[in-house]
C-alpha cells in the first residue's frame, strides 16, 4: 500500500518561516515531485556513504536527472569513527571542487551519521547553504533527521562540536529499510521506545503489542512507528528548538549511552544499543529516587529485551562512566543534569542527584560488576 503521511515541524516563522514537513511511506525515494521546490538551482550535492551509494544513490541521481536536476556524489566511508573533523573536510573539498554556491543544496542520504555530518557542513559551508534529508535507517527516520542537531564527535565526548541547522524537507523512504541489517533495526527501535516514555503510555502500550510486527518490518505497522515518532519529536522541536528546556527530555538514556559509547570507542555500541542500556540505567536511578515504580521498570526492561537490545551497560569502572558523563552537553555549572521517569509517558530532568545514588545505579546496571 503506497500511503503517504506527514508531519509539519512548525518552528518560528521570523526572519523567515524555517518550518518543514516530513513525508513518511514507501517507494518515496523517486518521489522528486516533492524535492523539486527546494531544488530552485537544479544542482545539488548527494552525500552518502560506501554501503548506501550502491543501494539506493543511482536510484535517486537517475530520479533527479529525469528532471533535469545535476547532481554529484559525495561518497564517505561508512562508519561512527568517522563522524569526525577530516571526513567534514572531505565534503568541503569535494563542494569547492565543484563550485558549490550558497542556492546550492545538500541532500544526505544516509542515517544518522550521514545526516549529522551532512548537516554541520550544509551549516558552515557559505556560512550557510540550503539542506534536504533522505534518512535511510530507522533511527535517522525517527529521530535524527528532525529537528536540527547536526555535528561531529570529538575524541573526548560524543556529538560536541555541532550546529542547529534544520533541513527544508525530511523524506523518508520506509521502504529503503528492508536492505537495514537486524542489530540496525533494532538500534533505531530504542529510539521509537524512548518517545513511549518520555512522552506517550498509550504509544508505549502499543509498542509492547505490535514489537513482532516490528521486528518483522512489517510496513504499516513501521510506518505508524515512524509516524508517531516524528509527531513526537516535531511537537517537542516546535516548543523548544534550542534545548533550553523540555527537548532535553529527548535524551533520556543518551548521558549514560554517550559514556559507553565515548568509552568502549566509536561503533563498538551503536547509539540505539548505548541509548537502550542507558535508559535502564536512567530508569534505575529514578526508581532509587523514588519517581517511578519497579512494575514499570519490569515492563521498560521487557520491551527493550523483546526488541533485542542491551539491558546492561559494558563492564567500564564507574569512574570512566563519570569521567565521560561530565562531558555531557547538558552538565551546567559542572552538574550533569539527568533525564528520569516518574513513569512511563513521563520523564522530567533533574539536576541534584545525590553522587552515591548515581554510583549505585551504575554498579547495579553494569554486566559483570
Ligand atoms: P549510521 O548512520 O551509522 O547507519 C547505520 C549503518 O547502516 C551504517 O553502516 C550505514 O551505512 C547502514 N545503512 C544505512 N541505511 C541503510 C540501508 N537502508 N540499508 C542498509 N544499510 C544501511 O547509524 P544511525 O543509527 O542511523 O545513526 C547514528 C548516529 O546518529 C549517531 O552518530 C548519533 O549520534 C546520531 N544521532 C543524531 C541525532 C540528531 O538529533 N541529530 C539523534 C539521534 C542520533
Ligand atoms: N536526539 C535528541 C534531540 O534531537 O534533541
Amino acid at each position: 500500500m503506497n500511503v503517504m503521511e506527514s508531519v509539519e515541524v512548525a518552528l518560528d516563522t521570523s526572519p523567515e518561516n524555517r518550518g518543514y514537513t516530513i513525508h513518511i511511506g514507501q517507494a518515496l525515494l523517486t518521489r522528486i515531485d516533492l524535492l523539486l521546490p527546494h531544488l530552485p538551482g537544479k544542482k545539488a550535492a548527494i552525500v552518502t556513504n560506501t554501503t548506501i551509494a550502491p543501494l539506493y544513490l543511482e536510484k535517486l541521481r537517475s530520479a533527479l536527472t529525469e528532471q533535469q536536476v545535476e547532481t554529484f556524489a559525495i561518497i564517505l566511508p561508512d562508519g561512527e569513527q568517522y563522524k569526525n573533523w577530516e571526513t567534514l573536510n572531505l565534503i568541503f573539498d569535494a563542494l569547492l571542487k565543484h563550485r558549490c554556491e550558497r542556492k546550492t543544496p545538500l541532500i544526505a542520504l544516509g542515517g544518522g551519521v550521514i545526516g549529522d555530518l551532512t548537516g554541520f557542513a550544509a551549516a558552515s559551508y557559505l556560512r550557510g547553504v540550503p539542506f534536504l534529508q533522505i534518512p535511510t535507517t530507522l533511527l535517522a527516520q525517527v529521530d535524527s533527521s528532525v529537528g536540527g542537531k547536526t555535528g561531529i564527535n570529538h575524541p573526548l565526548g560524543k556529538n560536541m562540536i555541532g550546529a542547529f541547522y534544520q533541513p527544508r524537507l525530511v523524506l523518508t523512504d520506509s521502504a529503503t529499510l528492508t536492505t537495514l541489517p537486524d542489530r540496525e533495526l533494532r538500534a533505531g527501535i530504542a529510539e521509537v521506545i524512548k518517545y513511549g516514555l518520555i512522552h506517550d503510555a498509550t504509544f508505549f502500550d502499543w509498542l509492547e503489542h505490535h514489537i513482532k510486527q516490528l521486528l518483522a518490518r512489517d510496513p504499516e505497522t513501521m510506518n505508524y512507528a515512524i509516524r508517531r515518532s516524528c509527531e513526537i519529536k516535531a511537537e517537542i522541536v516546535s516548543l523548544d528548538e534550542r534545548e533550553s528546556g523540555v527537548r532535553a527530555l529527548l535524551n533520556l538514556g543518551h548521558t549514560f549511552g554517550h559514556a559507553i559509547e565515548n568509552a568502549m570507542g566509536y561503533g563498538a555500541w551503536l547509539h540505539g544499543e548505548a541509548v537502550a542500556a542507558g535508559t535502564l540505567m536512567a530508569a534505575d536511578l529514578s526508581l532509587r529516587l523514588q519517581r517511578i515504580t519497579s512494575q514499570d521498570i519490569d515492563r521498560i526492561r521487557r520491551l527493550f529485551e523483546n526488541a533485542g537490545l542491551p539491558t546492561q551497560g559494558p563492564d567500564i569502572a564507574p569512574e570512566r562512566y563519570l569521567e565521560s558523563m561530565q562531558l555531557d552537553k547538558k552538565v551546567q555549572d559542572g552538574a550533569i543534569r539527568f533525564i528520569l521517569l516518574d513513569r512511563i509517558g513521563k520523564a522530567t530532568l533533574d539536576n541534584s542527584v545525590p553522587a552515591p545514588l548515581l554510583l549505585e545505579t551504575l554498579s547495579a546496571c553494569i554486566a559483570n560488576v
